[in-house]
């Protein structure tokens, strides 16, 4: 898959979604779908099978961590959908992440993306010692994280736009990197801290951008998905 333009689709439910999404019919582009946690648990597995049957592409953000053996089943659960990407926390260690591509290979040997969560961004360095006892700096934590994806044979993770790069020296250029935290450079930034425009995520080397709200609460949703595929895409 090449580089793309993921729409978070943070909406309460199955009624807002497709009202969101009935704006894109006809347009050259279907979006790629981002189903998070809340949406999912809201509405059932059912509505990854009516997006993914408009068309769509999708990422199931729903970010597993438990056992390797439960993951592995869920995992499997997951692959039957048919999503495109969905992920996990590499916080569940190289042997969670092994058993979680098992999972999720289906009989024929194919399977969706796999792609892990290295720290939240909500999780800072003085709570990751305060509340985790992880003593070493934060980004060495990140890059570590993600070379166990990589050696664990997941295909990247979810980092800022900002460490990008970084996790592209440490794990490959084929490691893919998958970036929220965009913003137009003419746009609100909301509660996001730390944000790159989709041109500047594209320079510096973001597989997939991960957009909400700059879109879903744009007053011309398409129009907003265009400006982001021509800047960080075309
Ligand atoms: O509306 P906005 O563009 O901020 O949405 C970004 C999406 O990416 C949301 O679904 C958010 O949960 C997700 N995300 C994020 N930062 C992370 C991980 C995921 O913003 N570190």
């Amino acid at each position: 898959m090449g580089k793309d333009v993921i729409v978070a689709c943070d909406f309460a439910g199955a009624e807002q979604v497709f009202a969101f999404l009935d704006k894109f019919e006809g347009v050259e582009r279907k979006p790629f779908v981002k189903i998070g946690m809340e949406l999912f648990y809201g509405a059932g597995p059912d509505i990854v099978r009516e997006i993914k049957a408009r068309g769509h592409k999708i990422f199931l953000d729903l970010k597993l961590h438990d056992i390797p053996n439960t993951v592995k089943k869920a995992m499997s659960v997951l692959s039957g959908l048919d999503v495109d990407i969905t992920n996990l926390h590499a916080g569940g260690t190289v042997r969670m992440m092994e058993a979680a591509i098992e999972g999720l290979t289906r009989p024929d040997g194919t399977r969706p993306l796999l792609i892990a969560v290295t720290q939240l961004t909500s999780t800072d360095q003085e709570a990751m010692e305060n509340d985790l006892l992880i003593k070493e700096p934060i980004d060495k934590v990140v890059m570590h994280y993600a070379a166990n994806a990589r050696k664990a044979g997941l295909d990247g993770v979810v980092c800022s736009p900002l460490e990008a790069g970084k996790v592209h020296d440490t794990c490959g250029a084929d490691f893919l990197t998958i970036t929220p935290g965009v913003r137009f450079a003419d746009g609100d930034i909301g509660d996001q801290k730390r944000v790159m425009t989709p041109a500047e995520a594209k320079k510096i080397g973001s597989d997939y951008i991960v957009v909400g709200r700059p879109i879903t609460a744009a007053e011309d949703p398409v129009a907003a998905y265009r400006r982001c595929v021509a800047e960080f895409c075309d």
